[in-house]
């Protein structure tokens, strides 16, 4: 070994433990997350002290995780992590509805609903009425019947079902299908604006950078239909606020819709597989 061994020297003998690997795939991202995590610590100039406050969050994250709560993934998303994944892997087609963040509030099994059916099983005084309407299409125009619509959003108290004991299960979710000329009619309430959970390492690590935990009013849907690729993304409300400051980076132009006169009319396009 020549001296002095420095940091390059190390990621070259640690990056060369990792030579024999038997799956090429694993052996790769290994091997960028050593050398990107090498590159991270030099670059910062990581003391003791820094290092053992990132292991204390990681584990306090950990410690966070169970079956309703994932604050991995918030911390993914509060970094932009998850929205690069969709970036790179669901990329839209030109003319295609573009994806955003799955999020953790979706519940299989929504009861399927009938056209123009409503979502709200517990109506309460702030809800303003809105009618999402529109068809879904092939990237040629071509309408798609029978396809189906996963749609999912807080009640207008800012709060999914699975988050508030008062709320009935299953409020504010459904499944609707598209009739023979492609369109679907679904009644909900205008969303609103809410909180991510901040009570974690992820909201710690946004209230230390000065950001807030705000998402702008937004309505889920996973679009999919037979032959073609299921698109995960969101409705946004023109008006609301946070447009420009998501915590979770998930608002993209075209998802933007104007909800202001009681209809949300759009149009989703799916592109063939
Ligand atoms: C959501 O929109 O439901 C959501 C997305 C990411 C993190 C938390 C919530
Ligand atoms: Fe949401």
């Amino acid at each position: 070994m020549t001296e002095p061994f420095t940091p390059a020297d190390h990621l070259a003998q640690v990056l060369a433990a990792y030579d024999d690997s038997p799956d090429p795939r694993l052996a790769e991202i290994t091997r960028a997350a050593i050398t990107h995590l090498h590159a991270f610590v030099v670059d910062v100039g990581l003391t003791r002290e820094e290092w053992f406050a990132g292991i204390e969050a990681l584990t306090r994250t950990g410690q966070m995780c169970d079956d309703e709560r994932q604050e991995f993934v918030l911390m993914s998303d509060t970094l932009g992590v998850s929205m690069l994944v969709e970036m790179i892997n669901h990329a839209a087609a030109p003319g295609s509805t573009e994806p955003t963040v799955f999020g953790p509030f979706h519940v299989d099994g929504a009861p399927h609903r009938g056209m123009g059916e409503s979502v709200v099983l517990d109506p309460i005084e702030a809800d303003e009425q809105v009618v999402f309407r529109g068809a879904v299409t092939s990237l040629d125009g071509t309408p798609l019947a029978g396809a189906t619509l996963d749609v999912w959003s807080t009640a207008s108290n800012g709060c999914y079902d699975v988050q508030d004991d008062d709320q009935t299960p299953m409020n504010m979710r459904g499944i609707f299908t598209t009739g023979d000329d492609g369109r679907y009619e679904i009644v909900s309430v205008r969303p609103v604006a809410y909180p991510i959970p901040g009570d974690g390492p992820a909201g710690q690590l946004l209230f230390d950078n000065g950001r807030h935990n705000w998402r702008p009013g937004h309505m889920h849907f996973v679009v999919a239909a037979p032959g073609h690729k299921r698109v995960i993304t969101h409705l946004f409300d023109a008006a609301s606020d946070y447009l420009d400051s998501d915590a979770v980076f998930g608002v993209r132009e075209s998802l933007i819709a104007d909800m202001s006169d009681g209809v949300c009319q759009y149009d989703f396009v799916l592109q063939p597989e």
